[in-house]
């Protein structure tokens, strides 16, 4: 049991598909993560579960592995005070999170735009043209660039989950790319098509970030170190002073657009 710990969890559930679904029923879904970098024993400390929960999401996870054995189960060495469940978030973390809810206005908005999406409109084109220049400028130039730029910066590169946030960006980028490639080809399938991938990779990602990858980085933290980023946040946003309300604006226009559409 103790190897299957230090596995990455993609080829512990390869190994045994059932413990994915134990995972999940403990709110850890790891299947739908792209990357799976992480190990099995991460993904507990990450977690944090209360520790009768994580005994027994063990036990079945090793029953799994090891049918029928008694199998003497490791326990996962945590900081004592992190709290299961509870989301509470540094000043620095929580501007990321409400950063997030914008975003997440953006990814509600796409099923309800594409299906009726004409690119051979000009209204139709421009409405593409905004959704890249909020992802480009907003979601990645703003958000993504503090958490690349300044939040990762205070942890190891090598760290797996620290590589897979990164490596979502960059698949949320080729999205992008791929979609202005469509919309000056006026491909109406290409643009439903990778705009469609970017909701739902941003979607987990976002879930993961708010729920496991940021209240974690905040428990590794010194009380110092989130001074220092949340002071350099504030150097960000004077930087681009106006970017939060311009764009909460355009998603606002978006919203209102649209909303009256379906009246
Ligand atoms: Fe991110
Ligand atoms: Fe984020």
């Amino acid at each position: 049991m103790e190897a299957q710990l230090n596995r990455s969890i993609k080829e512990v559930i390869k190994d045994f598909p059932p413990v994915e679904k134990i995972l999940d029923e403990y709110g850890i879904g790891c299947g739908p993560c792209a990357v799976g970098l992480c190990l099995l024993k991460d993904i507990v400390s990450i977690h944090n579960l209360p520790a009768d929960q994580e005994q027994e999401m063990m036990g079945r996870i090793s029953q799994v592995i090891h049918p029928g054995q008694k199998v003497q189960i490791p326990r996962v060495e945590r900081k004592p005070e992190a709290r299961p469940k509870e989301l509470r978030y540094s000043p620095p973390m929580k501007k990321l999170v409400d950063e997030h809810v914008l975003i997440k206005k953006w990814l509600a908005l796409i099923p309800e735009i594409l299906p009726r999406l004409d690119l051979e409109s000009e209204e139709g084109r421009q409405l593409i043209r905004d959704g890249v220049d909020f992802i480009r400028s907003y979601a990645d130039g703003f958000h993504h660039a503090k958490e690349e730029d300044i939040l990762f910066k205070f942890f190891d590169e090598n760290l797996d989950m620290v590589k897979v946030m990164r490596e979502d960006h960059k698949t949320a980028r080729n999205h992008v790319i791929a979609i202005v490639e469509g919309l000056e080809g006026k491909d109406r399938q290409t643009v439903v098509h990778h705009l469609s991938a970017y909701r739902d990779l941003l979607s987990q990602h976002i879930k993961r970030e708010d729920e496991i990858m940021l209240p974690w980085m905040d428990n590794q933290l010194s009380v110092s170190q989130v001074g220092e980023m949340f002071s350099k946040f504030l150097e960000v946003e004077e930087r681009m002073d106006s970017y939060q309300k311009k764009y909460e604006d355009l998603i606002s226009r978006i919203e209102r657009k649209y909303r009256k559409k379906e009246e």
